[in-house]
């Protein structure tokens, strides 16, 4: 009897599903999906430190390789060359530059005669370091969107770590703003000046929200935009112990360490810092630029309601090691973290959607960031996905499509819909 190759066979097999097998809470449904998804992740997490260890190449390069043969991989399986969501024939796609920086420009057919149109300025997601406005997901979302809400989508394609660090992104996503709001650019699309949005997720919800604030609080009375729609945003580094980051800080895709180390390597800081966040060292008592008044700016034992406090206790450090805020520069910056910002610049800031999903390390994030600009008179419609995880707005396509997802999807497009 070959006992051998079944004994091999089942102890792989056995292997394989310890690596895939995570456990899920029971409200995240097609938990599998995320599984394979998680697991796909981690091989390559694994794959590109290998790499880099070897000296072969820096750890990112990997990982963008891998997005990007993934994506290839799933428009051959659907047999769509348009990167995802399928053609939407109307839509015109352009490559340009607005004041040097890279954008794509979706446009819907036009309307005639002095038909003004919509707007929509975009950033993508992927942690500062990942992602592009030409590719996976965000290019057929963008289609769609154009489509759709009859808006002229710019999609920036801001610079990413490693090449550059903070401040660099924010700048490149607020020069393509200044350009994209002057009357001259908006009058070239046929857009209507009192109807441009500003939006992105998870990274690129924190740019988007920097980059509302800035342009609501600068001079110039003639660059506005009407709303802002934030998904899942990043909006502060100063306490990784939110109930939201314990809670879900192993829950796929961005895990709590993931998403600090993101941070660090955003604001140029040495990546050995982590334990030291993931303590809450570098906002101890000690560091005296952290304000008590800043502190209150992201206390989630106050801005949070009760049902999303649970039992979770405030980490508060006393003494920490000296350095803290001194070796993360940009941490008390608020075009790094928005929810940093004073009532002041609030007060000014657009109409609001902001997204949260249950199972995110930044469900507290954007929880406070819609308190704090409600307590300054913003219109602010807070959208929370008891079923929802990090990064489901990103999956709206087979062969990863989740139904989370489309709801989400929906939900985002309906209320531009109405409010744009
Ligand atoms: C946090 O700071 C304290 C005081 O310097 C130190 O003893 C502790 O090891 C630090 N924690 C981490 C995780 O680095």
């Amino acid at each position: 009897m070959r006992l051998l190759p079944v004994v091999v066979s089942v102890l792989l097999t056995a292997a394989a599903a310890y690596f895939v097998y995570l456990p899920l809470p029971d409200a995240i449904q097609e938990p599998w999906k995320l599984m394979m998804l998680d697991a796909g992740f981690r091989v390559t997490v694994h794959l590109a430190a290998l790499k880099q260890w070897l000296g072969m190449s820096h750890y990112m390069y990997t990982i963008r390789q891998s997005t990007e043969a993934f994506d290839g991989f799933s428009k051959t399986l659907r047999g769509s060359e348009s990167g995802g969501g399928g053609v939407v024939p109307g839509v015109k796609v352009s490559d340009t530059d607005f004041d040097g920086i890279p954008v794509r420009v979706y446009e819907p057919p036009p309307g005639g005669e002095g038909h003004l149109r919509r707007g929509v300025m975009y950033f993508h997601g992927g942690g500062w370091a990942l992602g592009s406005a030409r590719k996976g997901s965000y290019d057929a979302i963008n289609r769609l969107m154009s489509d759709e809400l009859n808006a002229v989508v710019v999609s920036v394609e801001y610079r990413l770590y490693p090449e550059v660090h903070f401040p660099v992104p924010y700048l490149d996503c607020f020069a393509a703003a200044k350009y994209f709001l002057s009357p001259e650019v908006l009058a070239k699309y046929m857009i209507d000046p009192e109807r441009v949005a500003v939006s992105g997720d998870s990274a690129g919800g924190n740019l988007a929200a920097a980059v509302a604030q800035q342009i609501s609080s600068g001079d110039s009375r003639s660059l506005k935009f009407s709303v802002q729609a934030l998904i899942y945003p990043v909006l502060q580094a100063l306490d990784f112990n939110t109930p939201s980051y314990l809670q879900n800080q192993e829950i796929p895709i961005l895990y709590r360490n993931l998403m600090v180390q993101f941070w660090l390597q955003y604001l140029g800081a040495d990546l050995s810092l982590q334990s030291q966040l993931l303590a809450n060292n570098h906002s101890s008592l000690q560091q005296s630029a952290f304000t008590p008044e800043l502190r209150a700016r992201v206390d989630w034992s106050v801005l949070l309601p009760q049902k999303f406090q649970k039992n979770y206790k405030p980490v508060i450090v006393g003494k920490g090691p000296q350095g803290g805020a001194k070796e993360v520069p940009g941490l008390l910056d608020v075009r790094a973290a928005p929810l940093l910002a004073g009532p002041e610049v609030l007060a000014k800031c657009p109409r609001a959607y902001i997204l949260t999903c249950e199972y995110d390390v930044l469900r507290d994030d954007g929880l406070m960031y819609a308190r704090r600009l409600q307590d300054v008179g913003v219109t602010v419609t807070s959208d929370h996905y008891e079923d929802g995880f990090h990064g489901c707005f990103s999956f709206l396509f087979w062969p990863f499509e989740f139904d989370v997802g489309k709801r989400v999807f929906r939900s985002y497009m309906n209320w531009l819909q109405k409010n744009l």
